[in-house]
């Protein structure tokens, strides 16, 4: 298997604020062995860990990503709107949560978010972070919904590549084949028996988000389903 059953999701983002290093060090504490964060640039081309476009949502800040350099991101605090006992959390830039991985020895799977900003730089930065953290290819796996990012990724490195989709187009073959996907990632609510089965009979795994019920785990599995992304493993078992 390319990851893990069980797959931490924005790290584990119902037990910390996600895609923070506290939501890192709690997927390690709890024993995970791979974790799902997600990617994207502020308006000054900095890699950072974050899901929305705009800061409001998880940050103290407010406005669109495009419009904040790293300086600005770093005041923010990124934990309180979880919980008080995270109020020391940052926005971590992508190097500093390559750095902490790396050490905790997990399998990373990292989804690129464009949230509108440029492709071409995005993979440029991701690309530049991993080379600088010198971060193990056989523990990474990238993917995005965004599949001209993922071809111009490809481009770029070796790195193994998980297709996304919400749901499965009927043409996701082509879609898979065209960014070299090793993986196919989409939406567990989205997900048929028959399609699971069509992705496992083309060869390739499966892995849906996000699976926060232990029902859901085991139908998925009894079709044929590798593993899930969960805000919080506990409740799977
Ligand atoms: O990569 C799986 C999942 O994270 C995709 O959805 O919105 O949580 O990034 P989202
Ligand atoms: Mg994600």
């Amino acid at each position: 298997m390319y990851m893990d059953s069980v797959i931490g999701h924005r790290g584990v983002a119902a037990l910390a604020p996600e895609n923070t290093l506290a939501g890192i060090q709690k997927a390690a504490d709890l024993g995970l062995k791979w974790i799902e964060l997600d990617v994207t640039l502020l308006g000054d081309g900095s890699a950072v860990l974050f899901h929305d476009p705009k800061m409001d949502r998880t940050t103290s800040g407010q406005g669109h990503l495009k419009k904040k350099s790293l300086d600005q991101v770093g005041e923010l605090d990124a934990g309180s709107w979880f919980s008080e006992a995270f109020k020391e959390e940052k926005v971590p830039t992508l190097i500093e949560a390559l750095m902490l991985i790396k050490q905790l020895k997990l399998g990373l799977n990292l989804e690129l978010k464009p949230n509108r900003c440029d492709l071409k730089l995005l993979v440029e930065k991701v690309v530049a972070a991993l080379e600088a953290a010198s971060f193990p290819e056989e523990q990474l796996l990238v993917s995005s919904f965004n599949h001209k990012a993922l071809v111009l990724y490809r481009a770029r490195a070796a790195s193994r590549i998980g297709c996304l989709f919400e749901s499965l187009p009927r043409n996701w073959k082509h879609k898979a084949r065209q960014v070299g996907a090793t993986t196919i990632h989409v939406n567990a609510k989205k997900l048929k028996e028959e399609k699971a089965g069509e992705v496992s009979k083309a060869g390739y795994e499966l892995y849906c988000y996000t699976v926060n019920d232990k029902a859901l785990a085991s139908q998925l599995k009894s079709w044929g389903v590798c593993g899930v992304f969960t805000d919080n493993p506990g409740v799977l078992e």
